[in-house]
């Protein structure tokens, strides 16, 4: 069957008729290619990027134009999956102006179908605004990257009654200003089916059990190219970072051996041609 680009229609038919949604997110040419090529339905550039391969301590620093240059090197190499930009810290509570065109960024400049913001009830304002314009939105809410320190640390979110409530009213509520699917980051799995049992759009989930409609993970995380925590939640289905670290190992010392290159990976020349070259600087 030919494969066609997904829509965020074909999102919302999975969920009714009961498919999986998978979701990864990717930073450049080569990951949004592999995992466009794997099937995977949601390609997200997530504000991991700022951790994951900009190095920075959190996702807080990311700009928009760091996040817009990544994002164009994603689109480079997709073909079928659905692109999501995620909104960076401070560009989209900050005024329904300068929101829509942040947001307008992602759809214009970096080729995605959508945006995602983090954030519950306190964002319906901002979610309303960006679908009247014409930009479809995935809610983020549970553990929240980038207000963690609101939240008393990278936690599990909505272990008692009380914050789970506040939780099954955020989606509600995300998912009434007009998401098309929200997306919940470490919460208990009873309540993310709870979550999704009452919610008509999609859930996916990202530590948040196996009752979602659909599953995310933070693609260096899963191949192991991260270097400085592992969640719980991921499980590694590659160990890259220490077979890139053999390899680069293994590449130097075969320099300083003398044993790379050899006639293998070298061109070569006819002897005739080589002693045409005039070795002697002719004098005036
Ligand atoms: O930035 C990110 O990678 C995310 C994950 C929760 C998918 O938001």
């Amino acid at each position: 069957m030919e494969r066609k680009k997904l829509t965020i229609p074909d999102i919302r038919k999975k969920k009714q008729e009961g498919r999986k949604i998978t979701l990864l997110t990717a930073y450049d040419y080569p990951s949004g290619r592999l995992i466009d090529e794997a099937g995977v339905d949601i390609i997200l550039i997530g504000d991991s990027l700022a951790m994951t391969v900009l190095g920075y301590e959190s996702t807080v620093p990311i700009t928009m134009d760091e996040m817009i240059h990544h994002a164009k090197a994603v689109k480079r190499g997709v073909r079928y999956g659905l692109i999501i930009g995620d909104m960076p810290f401070m560009t989209y509570n900050i005024g329904e102006k300068e929101t829509v065109r942040n947001a307008g960024r992602f759809i214009k400049e970096g080729g995605c179908g959508a945006v995602k913001i983090e954030g519950g009830t306190e964002m319906t304002g901002v979610v309303k605004a960006l679908v009247r314009a014409g930009i479809p939105v995935l809610g983020h809410i549970g553990l929240t990257p980038q207000t963690a320190t609101q939240l008393g640390g990278f936690k599990v979110q909505g272990k008692d009654a009380a914050s789970a409530q506040k939780l099954l009213d955020s989606a509600l509520a995300l998912e009434k200003a007009g998401c098309f699917a929200v997306l919940l980051e470490c919460v208990p799995d009873k309540l993310a089916k709870l979550i999704t049992e009452k919610l008509g759009v999609p859930t996916i989930g990202i530590g948040a059990g196996a009752y979602c409609d659909g599953q995310a993970l933070v693609t260096n995380d899963m191949i192991g190219l991260f270097d400085r925590f592992t969640p719980k939640f991921v499980k590694k289905y590659a160990d890259l970072w220490p077979l890139l670290l053999n390899a680069f190992k293994r590449y130097k010392d075969e320099v300083e051996a003398g044993k790379f290159p050899t006639e293998e990976h070298s061109f070569t020349m006819n002897d005739s041609e080589l002693k045409k070259i005039k070795t002697k600087r002719r004098t005036k």
